[in-house]
């Protein structure tokens, strides 16, 4: 099975210190809208969905248009044909529903790009490129006019799916991006396999599909309960 379970354990902890850290001051502009010149065409497919989404178009992105939410929320990322060789740091985009990378030299893209992607359900690639967490992450995998399409991504914690899997006791699982779910203690557990009772703040594992799954959730229970800690 090929799928996101080959990442260093390293990166996935790196991107647990910059959640914690970091998200707390992004900057106030969506510098992935206007990563590449251009704005998102109306007739490609980022486009109809903005327009039947009733979303706001700001350069490269489509934007939630209902003031009553977060009015800077991407729910639609359009870097096709922007001549970009690398993909990286689309955090800003997490948000995003659709998200169409074709026409681009994209050699490859690791996985953890998209780690907390959870409404990603539409995904246009260059066809060298496979659908991030692999075919399994996915519903549906097609090509379509010489791109690859990733349709709706497969919930890992379904149990009525055949790819389900267990959190510990006291914690929730919950989808986490293609590939990736997270198990979250319930209220008033924390620690190590969420043993302990306490008045921690809710504290997450993140376990990408695949063979690694246990040792690297062992790995993040521990390093992280010491950020914890230290924080
Ligand atoms: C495309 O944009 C034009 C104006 O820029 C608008 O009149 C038209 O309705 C749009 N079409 C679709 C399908 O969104
Ligand atoms: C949202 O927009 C409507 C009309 O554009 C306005 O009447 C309303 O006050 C706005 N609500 C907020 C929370 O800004
Ligand atoms: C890609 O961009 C180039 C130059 O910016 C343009 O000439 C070409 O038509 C574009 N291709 C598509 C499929 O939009
Ligand atoms: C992409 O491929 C290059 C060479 O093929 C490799 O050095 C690099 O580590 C790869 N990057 C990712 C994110 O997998
Ligand atoms: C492929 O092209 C057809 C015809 O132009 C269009 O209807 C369809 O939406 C395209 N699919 C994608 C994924 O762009
Ligand atoms: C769980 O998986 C089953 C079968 O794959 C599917 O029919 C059902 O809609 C899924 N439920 C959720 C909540 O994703």
């Amino acid at each position: 099975m090929k799928a996101g379970g080959s990442q260093l354990p390293a990166t996935v902890f790196v991107f647990i210190c910059n959640l914690f850290f970091v998200t707390s001051h992004q900057p106030p502009d969506l510098q992935v809208c206007g990563r590449c010149s251009g704005t998102v065409s109306n007739n490609s497919q980022v486009g109809q969905f903005c327009f039947f989404s009733l979303g706001r178009i700001d350069g490269r992105c489509c934007l939630n248009n209902d003031n009553t939410s977060d009015p800077k929320r991407i729910t639609g990322l359009d870097l096709s044909n922007c001549s970009l060789a690398h993909i990286k740091d689309l955090q800003e985009a997490s948000t995003a529903v659709i998200m169409d990378l074709s026409l681009n030299p994209i050699v490859n893209i690791s996985d953890t790009t998209f780690e907390g992607f959870v409404s990603l359900n539409y995904m246009i690639l260059p066809l060298d490129l496979s659908c991030p967490g692999g075919e399994a992450a996915w519903e549906k995998v097609d090509v379509e006019n010489g791109s690859r399409v990733c349709r709706d991504q497969i919930n890992l914690c379904n149990q009525t799916g055949h790819l389900s899997f267990t959190c510990p006791g006291n914690s929730l699982c919950a989808p986490y991006g293609p590939g990736f779910f997270q198990c979250s203690c319930t209220d008033n557990f924390h620690g190590y396999k969420c043993v302990r009772e306490g008045e921690f703040p809710t504290f997450q594992v993140f376990g990408p599909l695949g063979a690694f799954t246990v040792a690297l959730s062992l790995l993040l229970w521990f390093t992280q309960r010491r950020q914890v800690k230290r924080g």
